[in-house]
């Protein structure tokens, strides 16, 4: 693939690996060809690591590196992205760089849809999108007024002609038009690149089992995770015949791109009568949400590959085969035309086309009068993400009249290929358009379109129901939701009066390596270049969620070329385990494996190809044990818990509970999180030969700790061992324990082999691998009285910790220490587990429990509320902690700006003038409702554990004045080090420009805390000023002596007089605790408070919802770095948006993880950022416990993100009233598109469950698995909908 040969053979590393499947957009890069005919340069954005290498003939390519760099020139769009806060850990921002970069070399001018389009295929976990779309929508004309984080006054203008110009030498090579056919022969493979249609077909003819590969999204995928191996590969992207276009209708060639075909289609749109344009237009707006626009480009993604690969969600074949499209197939034997209809999708995969076959053109025909074509679909997320059903719907009508002469209806996503609705149809021919009719077509529809209890896919109940919700649409064409992003707000407190114009503290000051980051310069650990003797090395995991382990055979893969050695348990010379909170883990497992995806053993090889090899050669045999575990239910039925479980009670819940006027019992379901960072985990380690040392060069949170985890595994002391993190591209919490862990068998690969190995995590692997944020079952029982006052609240949370204990027990303590959220509730209590269970085992992640445990609390308020018959917001307000308070721990606090966030927030929201607008919107809309939810945090700063609140730093001075600065906190796009370079500058009274912060090394500070808990800053910033007091105090004589002196005169004045120029510097931190005997302590140094309120709009036919408006008041004291920590706030609240709302992470029966990448797993994307987007950093804040009164922000903000998950219940509660339903119901976490729109209880959802009264229903209920509370569960949640 174009990514390995960039990355690896022209060691142009800024184009970046996060996937490998077309989904992320990270390894972006402009391709760009010469059309002879035309006289046009045509640019596409594509996915290296989709694209082909030798489709590549007679195309350029640019990369990152090519558009300018720090060294020279830098392009406006690298400048812009990082000057407006937008790349954080860098990771996703070359990817950026290039779809803006593609874009605007086609349309200098692009309005603010073209933007959010050409960046809709690519993903960043950290910034929240918003900084990004404000960084380029200063390409467009839209201005504001508004103050900004950055100034854009002095930005680089874009002038086209600077840019790179297309190779003549290529244009020359493109007129000559010699095209001959192309040979590439591999190792194992053949790529033949046919100059001609005659001989394409003869190829097809010779070998009738080759794919032809076109944009190789299909194929290439199937290549790379299903391990299907074709010896011979046709690539026909050379044939003219297989791109071209006439208007006869439109005509167009098989090769052609989606892009191609779209822009055809804008072109016929234009020249075709408008009658005539309908299947046009339809067709035209199903390709813009094909994939992100990098798949629908040039050489990926082709319309002849979508109809051939005939799989069941292909947004385009329903509306081909209902618009009366056709197609023109073609063999040596000759050439027909073919529709493309029900006859013509025969199955899975499968079509009438015949193996030596090839589709050479389609034909979309135009609309007649009184035909009407519509496409509807509806997926996971709004953009670049597969349907999960979609539909194409045609209807003509006699004229004149609302008579239905001939109708279509198709549905993808319903079963193995697209299924025609004929039935429904046959019904509704000759008859009028009116409520009758389609009344009759919905019956048929619920009894037509049938899906077995375990198709694939699930969602079986809400896949029905979107049928008829999608022919309802048909018949009313529904307006979609809005989307068009605003301009936000962001407002900051400005720097006190009289601060010295060169002190950055309190000032919005760019990422200090943010230019390197758009520049592709930014050195990550797998950008490291390969050294002599590399190997890499590959795990092999356990495919049992529960068994013996009999036999590893590796004797196949060390046999097979380029495998150098295989590693088990035995070639580890110290510990085999790792030990946390008691318990040990296995680093590979030996004799027994208690989930699927735990680490067995490992392949060393001279490369990765060839480790992946060996690694699929390697088998294990196993000898099942029946006794698995998969949920918290079985685990408590069982007693499978991770002890100490905890408990934590103030005042006399029974009592509350029983004067209480009334009681409600509820519960909820929180799914868990992967960190999706786009690193993935990625290490480097070098035996350096001599007295055992080793070099560890990776990607984690806490070097201190896997130093020590690699001295004990190899059993040498941590004085050999060396640990190296430049930066990490994302981390979340997720690069702490199992990096340690992979970072221990990598090292013992490299001292076994004597050889430097790498290892780095395919997408997919380190999803199954590492774990993420834990489920949470939570149930409470409440008391309250009529006025809204809640007297008791009991609480069980069970999260599943899976098969290890990792921090488990200490999520379950966090739980316990934020249930009360902002609430005094006087009489209280909360249980908490961790279960045991056969899945692979959750770690920390960012809230580490908080965001599961508040949403419980909050769901329990917005019980009460619906109970009572009262507004959520009001329970909230009623219930707030007011006055300075004791927690249920009996730590004192003051909640003045807890309150006042609340006021502000509801100011600044004009929350109760909306409401009341919400309301008459609802009553005016039946199948759209909107909803608006506020809710708050009270967030702990600090470790529980004191000593983790420690922290050292070592500041350099050098002769000529610079200053290097060492600390014990990582660069994962928190911002760590630009805060803390702001701070040696205050300190030092030196311009930032003199400070450097090269890496964090175990060999400058050592035994060093984890960078988490929000604490990083506030423990690392302490030891750097500490530092730099010393240093700073040490030159005061030379300062006296010379005032007038220049910062370098003083140094210089001070290395002559031998005055030391090296400091440490050390913070001791709060000394926290917790008693969990006596349930009473002091865990947290202060809270950070923060309000979150914000609306959406709901379409409860598919339950897809858009939110509207969010706006954020957070007290973060006075903030070092505004644009920084409103950069930390708005990542983290669109990172909970995505827990709360979309990603959901699904497991087999058997403790199988399917979702193992961006195509099954949706984190938020551009489509989903609030269109306005505000935060405002509470006013005239301060903080005594921590530097220069700030408060620590990287967490607490990812809760907020369930202000979109309680409007969104709000909506469904608007929804459930007109539907005759009121009071509490549940609804679990992520509210996906499916729950909401169940919830929703429409007309349709309540036709499919009718429809269960027959012997179907039998079986779909019996076949759940014998997990008897899920069972339990679903009765229930019908006789909410029934009731
Ligand atoms: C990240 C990602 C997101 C996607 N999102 C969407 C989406 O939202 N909606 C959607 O509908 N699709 C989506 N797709 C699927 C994509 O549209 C199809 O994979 C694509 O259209 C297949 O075209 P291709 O040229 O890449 O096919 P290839 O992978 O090159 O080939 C696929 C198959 O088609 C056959 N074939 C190709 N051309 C011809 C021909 N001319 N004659 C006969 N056989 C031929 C090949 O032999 C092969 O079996 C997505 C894919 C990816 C990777
Ligand atoms: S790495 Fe290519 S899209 Fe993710
Ligand atoms: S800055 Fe986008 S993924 Fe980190």
């Amino acid at each position: 693939m174009l990514l390995s040969f960039l990355r690896k053979n022209l060691r142009l590393t800024g184009t970046k690996y996060g996937c490998g499947g077309g989904g992320c957009g990270a390894c972006t890069v402009m391709v760009s060809r010469y059309d002879p005919q035309t006289k046009n340069i045509n640019h596409w954005s594509v996915n290296a690591c989709l694209l082909p290498v030798c489709q590549l003939h007679g195309a350029a390519v640019t990369t990152v590196e090519g558009i300018g760099s720090t060294k020279t020139k830098l392009h406006p769009v690298q400048e812009r992205i990082a000057k407006a806060h937008g790349s954080q850990c860098g990771f996703c921002t070359p990817g950026m760089v290039m779809s803006m970069y593609t874009l605007l070399r086609n349309n200098p001018q692009p309005t603010m849809e073209d933007v959010t389009e050409g960046l809709a295929g690519n993903l960043c976990r950290c910034t929240g999108y918003r900084p990004i779309v404000d960084g380029y929508r200063t390409f467009c004309e839209v201005n504001s007024s508004r103050p900004e984080l950055f100034s854009k006054g002095d930005l680089l203008p874009l002038d086209p002609t600077q840019d790179l110009i297309f190779p003549p030498e290529l244009m020359r090579l493109a007129e000559v038009k010699d095209q001959t056919t192309q040979r590439f022969c591999g190792e194992r493979m053949t790529w033949i690149s046919p100059g001609s249609l005659n001989e394409l077909l003869q190829l097809k003819a010779d070998y009738p089992q080759a794919p032809l590969v076109m944009g190789n999204t299909n194929i290439g995928l199937d290549m790379k995770f299903k391990g299907i191996f074709h010896p011979v590969i046709i690539s026909p992207t050379q044939v003219p015949e297989l791109e071209w276009f006439v208007f006869v209708g439109v005509c167009v060639g098989a090769g052609c791109s989606m892009s191609f075909l779209k822009s055809v289609l804008e072109r016929s749109i234009n020249d075709f009568p408008p009658e005539s344009t309908h299947m046009f237009r339809t067709l035209l707006q199903q390709i813009k949400l094909v994939g992100g626009q990098q798949i629908r480009n040039v050489a990926v993604s082709t319309l002849g590959g979508n109809i051939a690969s005939a799989y069941p969600n292909s947004d385009l074949t329903p509306i081909l085969a209902a618009g009366r499209c056709t197609l023109v197939a073609l063999s040596k034997d000759g050439r027909r035309r073919v529709p493309i209809d029900k006859d013509f999708f025969l199955g899975f995969a499968k079509t009438v086309l015949k193996p030596d076959e090839i589709v050479l053109s389609v034909f979309i025909p135009a609309s007649r009068p009184n035909e009407i074509v519509h496409a509807f679909r509806h997926a996971p997320r709004k953009e670049s993400a597969l349907a999960t059903v979609n539909a194409g719907m045609r209807v003509w009508f006699n004229e004149n009249s609302n008579v239905v002469k001939e109708i279509s209806i198709y549905y993808g996503g319903v079963g193995a290929t697209i299924l025609s609705a004929e039935r429904a149809c046959q019904q509704i021919v000759g008859r009028p358009w009116e409520e009758a009719t389609l009344s009759d077509v919905y019956s048929t529809l619920v009894d037509e379109i049938k899906l077995g209890p375990s198709a694939p896919g699930g969602k079986v109940d809400f896949r029905r129901s979107l049928t008829l919700s999608l022919f309802f649409k048909f018949n009313l064409a529904i307006q979609p939701l809005p989307k068009h992003i605003q301009p936000g707000y962001q407002e900051f407190q400005n720097v006190l009066e009289g601060q010295s114009a060169q002190d950055p503290v309190g000032r919005p000051m760019m990422h200090r390596t943010a230019l390197s980051q758009a520049t592709g310069e930014a050195v990550y650990c797998d950008d490291l270049p390969q050294t002599d003797g590399e190997l890499f090395l590959v795990i092999v995991t356990s495919s049992r969620p529960h068994a013996k382990i009999t036999h590893i055979d590796f004797s196949e893969a060390l046999k097979l070329p380029g495998v150098v050695d295989v590693i088990t348990a035995k070639d580890i010379p110290g510990k085999r385990f790792r030990t946390f909170t008691g318990y040990d883990e296995e680093l590979l497992a030996e004799d027994e494996v208690t989930c699927v995806g735990q680490m067995v053993c490992a392949v060393v090889a001279e490369s990765k190809a060839h480790a992946k090899r060996g690694a699929a050669a390697v088998k294990i045999s196993y000898e099942d044990l029946q006794d698995r575990i998969f949920t918290v239910e079985e685990a408590i039925e069982k007693e499978s818990f991770f002890l100490p479980r905890r408990q934590i009670e103030r005042g006399d819940v029974e009592k509350g509970l029983r004067e209480a006027e009334q009681v409600y019992e509820g519960e909820i379901r929180i799914g868990g999180q992967e960190h999706f960072y786009l690193e993935t985990q990625s290490f480097l380690v070098i035996p350096i030969g001599e007295e055992k040392e080793m070099k560890v060069y990776l990607s984690t949170q806490h070097p201190a700790f896997t130093q020590e985890a690699v001295a004990e595994t190899l059993g040498i002391p941590s004085n050999r061992v060396s640990c190296h993190v430049k930066r990490l591209g994302g981390a979340f919490g997720g690069k702490v324990t199992k990096t340690a862990i992979l970072a221990s068998i990598t090292a013992v690969a490299a001292s076994k082999t004597g050889r430097p190995v790498r290892c780095v995590l395919e997408r997919g692997e380190d999803m199954l691998i590492t774990g993420g944020r834990h489920p949470v079952w939570g149930k409470y029982k409440v008391g309250f009285m009529k006025d809204g006052r809640i007297t008791a609240a009991d609480f069980q949370y069970y999260a599943n910790a899976g098969n290890v204990v990792d921090e488990s027990v200490l999520v379950a303590e966090k739980i316990l220490l934020h249930l009360d959220n902002a609430y005094n509730i006087p009489n209280l209590r909360g249980r908490s587990a961790a279960c045991k269970t056969n899945l692979p085992s959750n770690t920390a992640f960012r809230g580490f429990g908080v965001p599961q445990c508040m949403l419980v609390v909050e769901s329990m308020i917005d019980d009460v509320a619906l109970k009572l018959g009262r507004l959520p917001e009001e329970i909230r307000e009623i219930n707030m902690y007011k006055e300075v308070s004791l927690t249920h721990y009996k730590m004192e606090f003051d909640p003045e700006n807890l309150v006042r966030c609340w006021n502000e927030c509801m100011k600044k929201a004009d929350f109760r003038q909306r409401r009341q607008a919400i309301d008459i919107f609802n009553q005016q809309n039946q199948f759209k409702k909107r909803g608006i939810a506020i809710v708050p945090i009270k967030y702990g700063i600090g470790f529980a554990e004191a000593f983790l609140n420690q922290a050292a730093a070592l500041v350099h001075i050098y002769k000529d004045g610079s200053v290097l600065v060492s600390h014990g906190g990582t660069e994962m796009g928190q911002g760590i080090h630009t805060k803390v370079q702001q701070v040696a500058s205050r300190e030092l009274n030196i311009p930032t420009s003199l400070i450097h912060i090269s890496e964090t090394s175990t060999q400058c500070v050592p035994n060093t805390c984890p960078s988490a808990a929000s604490f990083g800053t506030d423990a690392n910033g302490m030891a750097v000023k500490d530092a730099c007091q010393i240093l700073y105090n040490r030159l005061e004589p030379i300062r006296k002596k010379n005032p007038k002196g220049t910062w370098q005169n003083w140094i210089i004045t001070a290395f002559l007089e031998k005055i030391s120029l090296s400091a440490t510097g050390y913070y001791r931190g709060h000394d926290l605790d917790m008693d969990w005997e006596k349930q009473e302590g002091k865990p947290y140094a202060y809270f950070t408070y923060a309000v979150g309120c914000s609306e959406v709009e709901l379409d409860c036919l598919t339950g897809e919802y858009r939110t509207l408006r969010t706006d954020i008041v957070v007290d973060i004291g006075r903030s070092i770095n505004p644009s920084i920590d409103i950069g930390q706030i708005e990542g983290a609240f669109m990172q909970g948006l995505g827990l709360y709302t979309m990603e959901e992470l699904k497991f087999s029966p058997s403790g199988v993880l399917y979702t193992r990448g961006p195509s099954q797993y949706k984190i938020p994307s551009f489509c989903d950022v609030p269109l306005k987007f505000n935060v405002y950093l509470l006013a005239g804040s301060s903080n005594p416990h921590a530097i220069y009164s700030s408060k620590g922000i990287g967490e607490p903000t990812v809760f907020l993100g369930s202000s979109v998950f309680f409007a969104i219940k709000d909506a469904v509660t608007a929804a459930r009233k007109d539907a005759g339903l009121t009071g509490p119901f549940q609804l679990n976490s992520p509210a996906t598109p499916e729950r909401a729109c169940l919830a929703c209880a429409t007309h349709f959802t309540q036709m499919v469950y009718e429809s269960y009264s027959n012997p179907f229903v039998v079986c779909f209920l019996l076949s759940y698995p014998k997990n008897s509370v899920k069972k339990k569960k679903r009765k229930k949640e019908r006789k909410v909908i029934f009731k």
